[in-house]
């Protein structure tokens, strides 16, 4: 049946972007559009705003709909193969990079059921369809969640894979084995897994940004909702962790940097960067095919080796703000592990990627955007 080739420049390549709506999935459309490629956006709008498209078409000067325009959305669930085939039938999809998915840890274990239908058999169905179309290209949203409690940080990408203490974590842990066994199954497969950390942090423009619904699970988007007046005080969830200030810590990244690094996914599929040993299945992955693609699974870390605590955050952010920020200590939370970070070697010297942006900076972006859009993109 074959694969797509990747080996072609970006304005020649489509780019099916799922969740593209969403937080990082926009900010990713973003620097897509701005190398050229064509993005096709498949998002339900079950935790995304279409306002936040309308925000990237502003951004990237691109054409509205039904034109040869180069970003072209669908209000589809992942789920709805038939819909799916008409976005295959439509666009010349080279290759996907995959947001879509539910995401809330406490949520998930309240809701399993919907967790792994949405994310496991929506995955499954956006494969089948894509296999039957020839697009065996893809880059899948993974998370540092899969390490569980980590064995050893800064944790590397061979550090062992630890039972996830959620249901939204599983269904990534999951994903991670069914995308891997798909390329065991057929050479032809190129993945991506991509393990993010804690992404924050807003475009320079403050246009787009972090939108959840309703109170933030998160830390950063709770903090600059006190920042900006719309709640009281920020809990902060246990100070007596064996860490320098016995609050957590966490490798944060900015949302921009961590876009940055699915272009170099894209780099790194179409063989123009790196030497293809990719960790997690040795000789099995990455290499080169003869059309110039590379087969195989890349398994990426993407933070700044960097970790910050919780009052590091909350300091920083009343840098950017130029006010106090209330806490209050509280209980420790569930779950949470004391320190999560990144060692970013392999991104860097595979995917010639480095995050770019410090904490302050991270903080500055997410203040700009939270201050000139209070309610999100409700208006
Ligand atoms: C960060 C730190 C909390 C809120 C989660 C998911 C992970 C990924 C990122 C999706 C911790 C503390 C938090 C608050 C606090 N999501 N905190 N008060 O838990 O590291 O990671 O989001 O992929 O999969 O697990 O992020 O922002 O919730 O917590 O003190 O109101 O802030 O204890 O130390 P987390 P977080």
């Amino acid at each position: 049946m074959g694969n797509r080739a990747l080996n072609k420049p970006a304005d020649q390549t489509t780019v099916l972007v799922t969740g593209g709506a969403g937080f990082i999935g926009s900010h990713t459309v973003v620097e897509l559009l701005d190398r050229g490629y064509d993005v096709v956006v498949v998002d339900d709008l079950s935790n995304s705003s279409q306002e936040a498209l309308e925000r990237v078409r502003a951004l990237t000067g691109t054409q509205a709909d039904g034109q040869r325009g180069r970003l072209t959305f669908y209000k589809e669930s992942i789920l709805d193969a038939q819909a799916l085939e008409q976005v295959f039938e439509r666009h010349p999809v080279d290759v996907i990079i995959h947001f879509a998915g539910f995401k809330a840890v406490g949520e998930s274990v309240q809701k399993p059921l919907e967790y792994y239908w949405n994310n496991v058999a929506g995955t499954l169905a956006l494969c089948d369809v894509a296999r039957r179309h020839g697009c065996k290209n893809l880059v899948f949203s993974s998370s540092a969640t899969v390490y569980g409690e980590p064995e050893f940080v800064p944790i590397t990408e061979s550090c062992p894979k630890h039972t996830p203490t959620n249901p939204y974590g599983q269904t990534k842990s999951m994903l991670e084995q069914i995308l891997t066994d798909l390329y065991v199954g057929d050479d032809e497969w190129n993945v991506v897994l991509l393990r993010y950390f804690n992404p924050i942090g807003a475009h320079v423009s403050g246009t787009i940004g972090e939108d959840p619904e309703g109170i933030p699970n998160n830390l950063l988007p709770y903090v600059a909702q006190v920042a900006v007046g719309k709640l009281e005080r920020v809990g902060v969830f246990g100070d007596d962790y064996p860490t320098p200030d016995g609050t957590g810590v966490r490798d944060y990244i900015h949302v921009v940097d961590l876009a940055r690094g699915h272009v170099a996914a894209l780099d790194w599929m179409a063989g123009r960067v790196g030497t293809g040993e990719a960790l997690g299945l040795g000789s099995l992955a990455g290499q080169p095919a003869v059309d110039g693609t590379r087969r195989g699974v890349g398994i990426f870390n993407l933070g700044t080796g960097k970790g910050s605590s919780v009052l590091d955050v909350i300091h920083a952010f009343e840098r950017a703000c130029g006010h106090e920020i209330p806490y209050q200590v509280m209980p420790r939370r569930a779950g949470d592990v004391a320190e999560n970070y990144a060692a970013c070697e392999k991104a860097r010297d595979e995917l010639g990627w480095v995050a770019e942006y410090d904490l302050d900076r991270m903080c500055e972006d997410s203040w700009r955007w939270q201050s000139q859009n209070p309610n999100g993109y409700r208006g």
